[in-house]
Parts: structure tokens; C-alpha cells; sequence
């Protein structure tokens, strides 16, 4: 079934969200108490309307609307302001555009993440993940979340770069990446939109920061194209991608925009995930024992997983899964209605922001029973009525649909393995951790001990 339009009709209008104030309308909630705001406004129906400041924003609850909003109407809800932001990061990379050149971007950088090439990558990700695990602190407590973001930056940059420019790009694009996250989100929050051109510090880094990234990575391109570099990299694999319509390549400036677009997109997703998963099994040691008799039996060497004995890992597989419900990294999504739409029984005037979150969604009780707790059994086929899993979508769906998935997956996957083979996991004050959404679900206080493990 489609969304149709229609001329609009006062008695669609959907509920508002009570207690809002004047002038700031939820604003105020949304900034201090996001996630429980999100899922407290389930209770109000499919579709209401919360106050952004001044303005009215669209809040959908419900799955099936949302995979309508997604995947069948997709084309009458562009992405919204944020990602519009991230243009001055990732240009016109496959994060920022829409439409016909979204679709023709997409369809040159899918099949660098075909199940084979991600296979390809999958040394990399062992080497690094064992040799950064290996060289953690084993007897004070660490922060995880930077610890993860910086294996994940390097695991993407050199799934990227495999030549020895990648691994001296890796401190620059590790020093670059929070400042352009941060750089993107402050953008999105600024409705005037002129204090990106003020004079001031942060823009001045900014723009410099920026400026060092793309002479590094402009670097690599011109020296992949001297020496018509053909390797199985990531960057190897953009630069001979042709589309089937007009026969041609990316530009320069189009292999720039990916590549950064790629960087941004993976780094902080997956280290999340690892992070939330440890935070998880350092408070389940049941489900860690299983997770390590696991990994005993599937790897007795004692080495990383190679790629292909990761579905031996089904235990593991689980417990990622689980982690992406209860801690969907990018939790709260948004697009902007080009026209008037009719969603479900309601009516989404043109121009209007629709919000969306897998958080609250992956917690709703209708949908997972127990919701707020972490069961990775739930996902046993004998427990097949425990979950909805079209309700499960922590990788989007639809025309924007995470291409990275399988990527992450292997990466998530090798690195728990790892910790299990070989450190155990003592929280520090796990009680105290809560998810806060910011862009992104962080682990705010999350520190663990990671000893070598007992014999
Ligand atoms: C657990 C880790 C990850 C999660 C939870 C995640 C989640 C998502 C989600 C929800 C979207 C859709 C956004 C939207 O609809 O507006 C997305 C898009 C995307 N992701 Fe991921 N992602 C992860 C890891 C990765 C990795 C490792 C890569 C690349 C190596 C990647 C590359 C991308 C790209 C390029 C897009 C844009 C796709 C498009 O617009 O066509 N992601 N991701």
C-alpha cells in the first residue's frame, strides 16, 4: 500500500503531544530528557505533532507508517536538515544527495560492499582489532566509546587505503572526524543558519580541519590514479566502479566525497555498538561465559575469526543484535515532507520536519516483549513471537538503507570475539551508565576494566 496525496483535510490532523510550552513547544524536553519524551509519546498515536520552537514537527510511532515513509514513498520524503548540513563535510557524497544523483551515487558504491568484498576487508579488521585489543590497559579502567571509535576509524581508513598513505592518513582523519561530527551537528541546531560564517574559533578549525582532510585524502587519489592502483581496497573499488547508464566513473571530487561520507557514516556507529555490546555482557556474565564457551569451540587457536567462521559465531551474532535493538546507534532520524502526504490516517502538510526513532520503536512493548531487557535469546527461532521483526530496523531501510550493514557486522562481530578469547570485562559503576541521545546513543560514564583473562 502507498501513501496518496490529497488536498489537505482538518480532521487528519494528528495529536499533538501534551505539555508543550509556549514559543519552545517540546524543545526544551527533546533537549533534556529526549528518550524518555520519545517513547512517552507512543501513547498519544502512530502520528503526533511535537512543538520544535516556533514550528510543528511530525513524530511517527508506528512501523508500518515509517516503512511507507521509507521505502515505498521514499521519493516524497528527502532526508532532513541534518544530513543538508553535512553537505560542507561530504559535499555531494552518497550521505547528502538525493533524488537521481543519491540513486546513481548509491549504485557505484554498493558493490565495494558486496558479501565478497566485505569478506576481502576481513583481515583487515582482524589485524587491527587484535593488535589494538592486545595493546589495552589491562589493570585500570578504560573509556571504551574513544577506544572503539579509534579502532573503528582505523579498521575504515585502512578497508579504504590499503597502500602505506592509508596508514599515515589515519591520525589526521582520526584528529579530523569528531570536530567535523561536531562541526555538522552544531550547524543543523543554528535555524538562522549565519553562525557557520562567523568569525569564530570553532569555524576557523573547521574550515582547517577540512582543509587538512582533503589534501590528504586528495593525496591518495592523485597517487592511486598515478600509479593506476588496482588493489582490493575500498578506494580501489570506488575508482573502477562505471554506472550502467552513461558508462562513466566518479571524479576526483566525487572519490572525495564518498570517502569522507563513508568515514563519517562508520566509525562512531560501530564503535557504539561494541560499546554497548561490553557494557551489556559486562552486566550479564552468564550471557559473557556462553559468549566465550562460543568463541572456545569455534576458535581454539585462540586467533580472530576469519570471515568465513563468523556464522559459527551464532551466539555472537545475537548478542550484536540485541545490542542494536536495546542501542540503535543513529536513534533518531528525521525527513522533510516535499508535499502534502497522507500517512496513515493522518495528514503531513508539505515543508513539515517528520522525526523517527528506532529507539523508542525497538521498546515498544507491542512490538518486543520485555523491551528493556537484554535477552539476545529473544532471537532464537523458537522464540519467534517475542519480536516483530519488521519492527527491527537499525540500518534504516528503504532507499537510504544502510550499505555499511554487513561491513559492521564483520567488524562488530570480530572484535567481541576477540575480547571474549582474550579479556574478561569488569564494569566500573555499570549502574550508572545511561544511553543519552545526543546525534547519536552514547554510553555517557561507561568505564570498564578489561583484564587479561583468567586461565
Ligand atoms: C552498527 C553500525 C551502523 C549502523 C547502526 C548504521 C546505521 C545506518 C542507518 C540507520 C542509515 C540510514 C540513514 C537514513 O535513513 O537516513 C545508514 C546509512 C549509511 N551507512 Fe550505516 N550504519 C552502521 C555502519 C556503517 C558502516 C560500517 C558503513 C561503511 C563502512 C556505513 C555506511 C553508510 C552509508 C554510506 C550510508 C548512507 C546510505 C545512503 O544514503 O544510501 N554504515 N547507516
Amino acid at each position: 500500500m502507498s501513501i496518496t496525496t490529497h488536498a489537505p483535510r482538518r480532521e487528519a490532523r494528528p495529536p499533538r503531544v501534551p505539555a508543550g510550552l509556549p514559543l519552545v513547544g517540546h524543545g526544551l524536553q527533546l533537549l533534556r530528557r529526549r528518550l524518555d519524551f520519545l517513547q512517552e509519546a507512543r501513547r498519544y498515536g502512530p502520528v503526533v505533532r511535537v512543538g520544535l520552537g516556533p514550528s510543528t514537527a511530525y513524530l511517527v510511532n508506528d512501523h508500518t507508517l515509517l516503512h511507507q515513509m521509507l521505502v515505498n514513498d521514499a521519493a516524497l520524503f528527502p532526508r532532513g536538515i541534518h544530513f543538508r548540513k553535512a553537505r560542507a563535510v561530504a559535499g555531494d557524497g552518497i550521505i547528502t544527495a538525493e533524488g537521481p544523483a543519491h540513486r546513481r551515487q548509491r549504485r557505484l558504491v554498493l558493490p565495494a560492499f558486496s558479501r565478497k568484498r566485505v569478506h576481502g576487508y576481513g583481515d583487515v579488521m582482524r589485524r587491527i582489532a587484535m593488535e589494538r585489543i592486545s595493546s589495552w590497559p589491562e589493570d585500570r579502567p578504560i573509556e571504551l566509546k574513544p577506544e572503539f571509535v579509534s579502532l573503528a576509524t582505523t579498521i575504515g581508513t585502512r578497508a579504504l587505503f590499503s597502500t602505506d598513505l592509508g596508514a599515515s592518513a589515519v591520525s589526521v582523519i582520526e584528529r579530523a572526524l569528531p570536530v567535523l561530527t561536531r562541526g555538522v551537528s552544531l550547524r543543523a541546531m543554528d535555524p538562522t543558519g549565519l553562525v557557520e560564517h562567523l568569525p569564530l574559533p570553532a569555524n576557523r578549525r573547521f574550515g582547517a580541519t577540512m582543509r587538512e582532510l582533503h589534501a590528504v585524502i586528495d593525496g591518495i587519489i592523485a597517487s592511486y590514479r598515478r600509479t593506476e592502483q588496482q588493489g582490493d581496497d575500498l578506494l580501489s573499488l570506488l575508482m573502477l566502479a562505471t554506472d550502467e547508464g552513461d558508462g562513466k566513473g566518479m571524479t576526483d571530487r566525487q572519490l572525495r566525497d564518498e570517502v569522507i561520507s563513508i568515514l563519517l557514516s562508520s566509525a562512531e556507529t560501530t564503535a557504539l555498538t561494541m560499546s554497548w555490546a561490553c557494557h551489556e555482557l559486562g552486566r550479564h556474565p552468564e550471557v559473557f561465559r556462553s559468549l566465550r564457551a562460543e568463541v572456545d569451540r569455534v576458535l581454539p587457536d585462540g586467533e580472530p575469526p576469519r570471515h568465513e567462521q563468523l556464522p559459527e559465531l551464532e551466539l555472537t551474532r545475537r548478542v550484536v543484535k540485541e545490542t542494536l535493538r536495546l542501542y540503535p546507534p543513529t536513534y533518531f532520524l528525521s525527513r522533510t515532507a516535499t508535499k502534502d502526504v497522507r500517512l496513515g490516517q493522518h495528514l503531513i502538510p508539505g515543508g513539515s520536519t517528520v522525526l523517527y526513532s528506532f529507539y523508542s520503536q525497538h521498546r515498544d512493548p507491542r512490538l518486543f516483549r520485555d523491551p528493556h531487557t537484554f535477552d539476545p535469546d529473544r532471537w532464537l527461532p523458537e522464540r519467534a513471537a517475542d519480536v516483530t521483526p519488521e519492527a527491527y530496523m537499525p540500518f534504516g531501510e528503504g532507499a537510504h538503507r544502510c550499505v555499511g550493514e554487513g561491513f559492521a557486522w564483520a567488524e562488530a562481530m570480530t572484535s567481541l570475539a576477540i575480547i571474549a578469547l582474550h579479556r574478561d570485562l569488569r564494569p566500573v559503576d555499570g549502574d550508572q551508565v545511561r544511553p543519552t541521545g545526543t546525534v547519536t546513543l552514547m554510553p555517557r560514564g561507561l568505564s570498564m576494566v578489561l583484564p587479561r583473562r583468567a586461565a
